[in-house]
């Protein structure tokens, strides 16, 4: 790659990116496909959920119809051609590849993928594929999902079957996205299906999907696939109250729990021993089985992308936690809102650029600096329509600041030597966010729900710009 610069005069400065910079967008098949019950796909957790609880669902709309990429996947990749991004980000249905989870595959999902992918090579786009976006088939939650071992099984060979049909074309490939997230919403927190509050349960699940990206990373390799494989983890960078030896303790607690379970696993091969000794307090040491973490400890990723949108304030517990409730890891350290926090005011989540600086030295220092990129970073609002100009674009002059002033952090990680290779944005059309629905918009480009047309927002055009002139001055 070649070397980042900045270049300053004495009015303006240059963020001068390489120029093999990874640009583009990331999205997930649940939240931008649509087509939920057609071109034979098996239902998955979120149809089901909706199925049982549609008012758990943002006004209850559900992803039955989402942005209907599958049938304006072409018009789509025009798009993104238009717009000059050089990469892009998907994941594969695993209910649309195999109905039932598991056994005969669906050959309309295998032409439907294929179509996609020579689409986005015939735009000079790169394909990433992402195995697991939240959406387990559910002839598999009905097997236990990511409890059972034998799901862990079957997630091994769809991604066999993946690599197998779609590795000579696609160079990078990502095991999991933020697989924290099912844990949490699934198991501790309740907003995932299957709605389960159990800290020993969802610590089984995690297990399961930390040992699953090691066995796919394994078999890609064994397969001699010819490209690159990691996983896409959300790192929230973890940062103390104070100096205080109990508020440092209790970050470190959080970062241990909710970034270093993965990462150390996916980056190091190894597990932290803050988080062990919390398992075996809790007595919720998952089950394994002999060769396990040989295994994990084997096949470490090449490639790690980086979701961050905020970071994690914590603080020493200031109250005893009830001792007849379930324990969650909120037992163990207390969130704050940091005063003077710039906030994003459409959605209620910090803003804190520098966040994605120290995620990058981090990997840099304690990580070998590991090859990796923004792999998500973007700005949910509520209510975009009122920023709507008469010609339906939006004015959304607030996401290009969001950007830019992240790009400006990214770019001195890089001037340090972080070896980051791209960003992308969440996400390139507005899409359904699981149980959000439509509430946050995220796109470059704003879709009308009513009519599927699509509208190039201001950032989008901004976005071109920067792509073209391999960064921006200012
Ligand atoms: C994380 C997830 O990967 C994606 O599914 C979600 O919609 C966005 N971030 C926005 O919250």
């Amino acid at each position: 790659m070649t070397n980042p610069t900045e270049t300053k005069t004495s009015a303006a400065v240059t963020y001068q990116f390489p120029t093999d910079f990874w640009w583009g967008t990331a999205s997930s098949a649940t939240q931008m496909e649509g087509a939920a019950f057609e071109g034979g796909k098996g239902l998955n957790i979120w149809d089901y959920w909706y199925m049982q609880q549609p008012n758990r669902f943002f006004n209850g709309v559900s992803a039955t119809e989402a942005s209907n990429f599958y049938h304006l996947y072409e018009q789509d990749i025009a798009l993104m051609k238009e717009l000059g991004h050089n990469t892009f980000r998907f994941s594969i249905s695993w209910s649309r590849l195999f109905p039932e989870g598991v056994g005969e595959v669906n050959e309309e999902a295998i032409t439907f993928y294929n179509n996609v992918i020579n689409c986005l090579i015939d735009h000079d786009i790169e394909p990433f594929i992402n195995l697991y976006h939240f959406d387990m088939p559910m002839a598999l939650q009905d097997r236990g999902g990511w409890e059972s071992r034998d799901v862990v099984d079957a997630y091994v060979q769809f991604a066999k079957t993946c690599f197998e049909l779609f590795g000579d074309r696609v160079m990078t490939w990502f095991t999991h996205n933020e697989p924290i997230v099912p844990v949490e919403g699934g198991y501790l927190y309740d907003f995932h299906y299957p709605n389960v509050v159990d800290f020993k349960r969802a610590v089984q699940v995690a297990y399961h999907s930390i040992l699953s990206s090691a066995l796919a990373i394994q078999a890609y390799r064994k397969q001699g696939q010819p490209g690159q494989i990691g996983i896409i983890l959300n790192l929230t960078p973890s940062y103390p109250r104070s100096q205080h030896p109990a508020d440092l303790k209790a970050s470190r607690l959080a970062d241990a729990i909710f970034n270093r379970s993965f990462l150390d696993p996916s980056v190091l091969g190894t597990f932290p021993k803050e988080l062990i000794d919390v398992l075996q307090e809790q007595g919720a040491m998952p089950e394994m089985q002999p060769g396990d973490l040989d295994l994990i400890r084997a096949n470490t990723i090449d490639l790690l992308g980086i979701n961050y949108y905020q970071p994690r304030r914590v603080k020493a517990k200031a109250s005893l936690p009830n001792p007849d409730a379930p324990f969650l890891p909120e037992n163990l350290f207390d969130f704050y809102e940091m005063p003077g926090r710039k906030m994003n005011p459409y959605r209620g989540w910090e803003i804190y650029e520098q966040g994605v600086y120290d995620i990058l030295i981090n990997l840099k220092d304690n990580y070998g600096n590991i090859p990796c990129f923004i792999s998500e970073n973007g700005m949910g609002v509520e209510g975009e329509e009122r920023y709507r100009d008469t010609d339906g674009s939006v004015q959304d002059d607030y996401r290009i600041d969001f950007i830019r002033e992240h790009l400006k952090w990214t770019h001195r990680a890089l001037e340090e030597g972080a070896n980051v290779k791209g960003y992308h944005l969440w996400t390139f059309m507005d899409n359904w966010s699981w149980s959000n629905a439509y509430k946050n918009r995220y796109g470059f480009v704003g879709v009308d729900l009513a009519t599927q047309e699509r509208t190039v927002k201001k950032s989008g055009h901004w976005f071109k710009q920067v792509i073209t002139n391999h960064g921006f001055t200012e």
